[in-house]
């Protein structure tokens, strides 16, 4: 199956943007001549001031350096808003739809948006708020989690989201190293008609690090304790602020955000992006990859990426590349599975939605629900479909395709991290034959190439490796806050002269790439991130814990779950309450992503004789493929590997 092709259909090909001469010509020219092509390119932003250079990049390591569009000066939120007031003030940006289907929902046009957008950004210099500070957001998805990220790109402050299923220890963490003195909240979430405490999270991290003001929005409407001196409800601090906020002028270069992600090693690292290339690298990726242009009447198709904002795919294709394209976009405050399991197919027929964007885990787990969650519907306005964060297995693939999309609707597999940007390789509706499982072709100015992992000399032709780009693009990301020389050691230290993406990936005879997962000790749990490293940090905190090694596992609904094998003090019984205890305690320590789905007590890890824990045998004993471990002669005691696979959990 994973070898079928899906031809472009017809209507497609003539109707798109781009059909596959245009894709070629159009990927043919960015590669020949950048500097050219993305001249042209950034003319979809409104620059203030235009840019003397486009592209000033080197991955060398004495001369690193990743600058696009210098001496250009924008504003993005004013890309984002004030340049669709002419004609476009009464389109509607934003269809809010809460977690409760019986609750109202809203609708912003870009003039309601503008107008809160700048109240807000007024609000927050009242507060002191300055260009370059960084402000903390912390909101589930309502209206005012893009508003106030607007808000602060309106002035030049730089936003770090934290997901709002972190954990207290989580946001203080992130609080502290980016050293925000503000933290923008709400009372609760709402997810799946469970409230999410986050007033209390705020205060429970803010007994670990102190901010100068916390913004409160009252969006469930319960009592939370408001702390004297620090904390102001959002609406008081909004009410007396003019609906007027002239946009800062930016450098293209200066910071936008920071978002924290996990790696291999340490604390999560703070991506910070820049301005100027982010903004023409989202608006154009989300142009092409959603084919987003005016129906044949005219109006607005009506787009949905299901991600939350406090991943990379929320800054990207929810808050800042729909709002700069001028899009109408659904923004939801809930889960696929509530009231029940056809709650994103309702949701596409009372919008109309187009075109709509989702994780291979949510496809997975309503899947296997069984057709009827979807058939019930109409969906007859969708015409795209989107996968994005992990691999789509060919099954999800199929039944996205087969039983959502009708067999009518082109399925753009984007592959991209948060260190990209945007999306790096993907189908285009219009240009690209599909293969289920394969994310295809590079984007506009992208550059794979695939590297053998143990000699680091680039392979060609049909082959597989690790993936690796050989030249920057605007959307990258620029550094990591705080660690310039993480940034470089990370990413550009392994295959010198290339970005190194933790990527495996295999290229076919027809030049399609079929990402394969990530080859370093990162996994993607549900299409998200998590670090080996911080799962097993969080065990070894735990009094009882003397060592922990995490690896990732196959698992059904999330792609990969977290397996976590734990050595207790001499003397703690290994009993099933502790390993309850613990799978709460990551929860805590991290949040519910972090759920160890298996604990394995082990009385001992397989070490070689300088005591690096061989987590290749760890991944095989989690993957149950036990037939061939590999040579184990090198283990300083080789029989703790018979434990393990005695005591191995069913
Ligand atoms: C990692 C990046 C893309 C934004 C959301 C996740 C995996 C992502 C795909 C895809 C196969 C994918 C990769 C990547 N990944 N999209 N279409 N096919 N793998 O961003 O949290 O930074 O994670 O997600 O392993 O490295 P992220």
């Amino acid at each position: 199956m994973s070898e079928e092709l899906f031809p472009v259909p017809a209507k497609w090909a003539q109707d798109a943007l781009l059909d596959a001469a245009g894709y070629a010509a159009k990927y043919q020219k960015s590669i020949e001549d950048p500097e050219g092509f993305w001249r042209e390119e950034a003319q979809r932003i409104d620059w203030m001031e235009p840019f003397s250079t486009v592209k000033n990049t080197s991955y060398a390591k004495d001369d690193f350096r990743i600058r696009w569009f210098e001496g250009g000066k924008l504003n993005i939120s004013a890309n984002a808003l004030d340049r669709h007031l002419a004609d476009k003030s009464d389109t509607v940006a934003i269809l809010w739809e809460p977690d409760d289907p019986a609750a109202p929902s809203r609708s912003l046009t870009y003039r309601d948006l503008h107008t809160e957008v700048c109240k807000l950004a007024n609000a927050l210099k009242a507060q002191g708020v300055a260009k370059g500070d960084r402000v903390t957001i912390y909101l589930p998805m309502v209206p005012e989690a893009a508003i106030a990220m607007l808000a602060c790109a309106r002035i030049g402050a730089v936003h770090s989201v934290v997901f709002a299923g972190f954990s207290p220890d989580a946001l203080a963490g992130r609080i502290e190293d980016c050293q925000s003195r503000i933290v923008l909240t709400a009372d609760e979430g709402l997810r799946g008609g469970k409230k999410v405490p986050l007033k209390a999270n705020v205060d429970a991290a803010l007994d670990k690090v102190a901010v100068d003001r916390v913004i409160v929005l009252a969006h469930t409407g319960t009592d939370v304790p408001m702390k004297a001196g620090r904390d102001i409800g959002w609406a008081e601090a909004v009410v007396d602020q003019p609906a007027i906020c002239e946009p800062e002028v930016m450098d293209a270069e200066d910071p936008l955000f920071i978002l924290y992600t996990s790696g291999s090693t340490g604390k999560p690292k703070g991506v910070l992006h820049t301005t100027g290339g982010y903004a023409v690298w989202t608006s154009m990726t989300h142009q092409y990859v959603f084919d987003y242009q005016p129906k044949s009447d005219g109006s607005n198709p009506v787009y949905w990426c299901a991600a939350d904002v406090g991943w990379v795919t929320g800054h990207s294709y929810v808050v800042y590349a729909p709002l700069i394209n001028g899009a109408t976009q659904v923004m939801f405050e809930g889960v696929p599975n509530y009231p029940d399991h056809s709650r994103f197919w309702q949701v596409i027929d009372k919008y109309q939605v187009d075109i709509f964007y989702a994780a291979p885990t949510a496809l997975r787990a309503l899947m296997r629900e069984g057709d009827e969650w979807v058939t019930r519907t109409s969906r007859k306005s969708l015409r795209l479909l989107g996968s994005v964060g992990e691999p789509i297995n060919p099954e999800a693939w199929d039944w996205y395709h087969r039983v959502v999309g009708e067999r009518r609707c082109p399925i753009v597999d984007t592959w991209w991290q948060t260190e990209t940007g945007g999306a790096m390789i993907t189908p285009l509706p219009g240009a690209t034959d599909l293969k289920p499982g394969s994310a295809s072709k590079p984007m506009f100015g992208v550059r794979p190439a695939l590297v053998d992992p143990e000699k680091g000399t680039l392979i060609d032709g049909a082959a597989s490796g690790a993936l690796v780009i050989a030249d920057s693009w605007p959307g990258q990301m620029r550094t990591v806050y705080g660690d310039h020389q993480r940034f470089f050691d990370t990413y550009f230290s392994q295959y010198p002269g290339y970005y190194f993406t933790g990527d495996g990936c295999r290229r076919d005879e027809d030049g399609y790439y079929w990402i394969t997962g990530r080859i370093d000790d990162v996994i993607n749990v549900s299409g998200h991130r998590m670090g080996t490293a911080e799962v097993e940090s969080a065990l070894v905190e735990h009094p009882l814990v003397a060592e922990a090694a995490v690896v990732g596992m196959p698992h059904e609904i999330k792609g990969q779950g977290i397996y976590a094998y734990v050595t207790t003090n001499a003397g703690t019984e290994d009993s099933e309450d502790l390993r309850k205890e613990l799978v709460q305690w990551v929860r805590k320590e991290i949040g519910p992503i972090a759920t160890p789905d298996v604990i394995q007590f082990a009385p001992g890890l397989p070490k070689t004789r300088s005591g690096k824990i061989m987590r290749r045998i760890l991944r095989k004993i989690a993957e149950n493929d036990t037939g061939n471990l590999g040579d184990t002669s090198t283990l300083a005691d080789p029989s703790v590997v018979d434990d393990l696979l005695a005591n191995r959990p069913q």
